[in-house]
């Protein structure tokens, strides 16, 4: 389990082993954009402004990946991300 703080929103969400980044996110906002669920679509796409990502999208280039994530798939490699958000 890691965290993910939502830097525009305020406030913090934490995401068990067994769900997503997205669903945990959606607990506090209901309206984030997403479509497939399962990392192609790239609707999911945040910008990350601190913390490792564990990349599991076949979507993103090296460059998208060093600031943004799909947060349908992809995780923390760490205790914590925070997305602009
Ligand atoms: Fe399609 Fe995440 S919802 S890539």
């Amino acid at each position: 389990a890691f965290e993910v703080e939502l830097r525009r929103t305020g406030g913090t969400v934490a995401v068990a082993a067994d769900e997503t980044v997205l669903a945990a996110v959606r607990k506090k906002l209901p309206d984030v954009a997403y479509s497939c669920e399962q990392g192609f679509c790239g609707t999911c796409q945040l910008r990350v402004v601190a913390g490792e990502v564990d990349h599991r999208d076949e979507l993103l280039t090296d460059e998208e990946r060093r600031d943004s994530m799909l947060v349908c798939v992809s995780r923390a490699r760490g205790a914590k991300l925070v997305l602009d958000l």
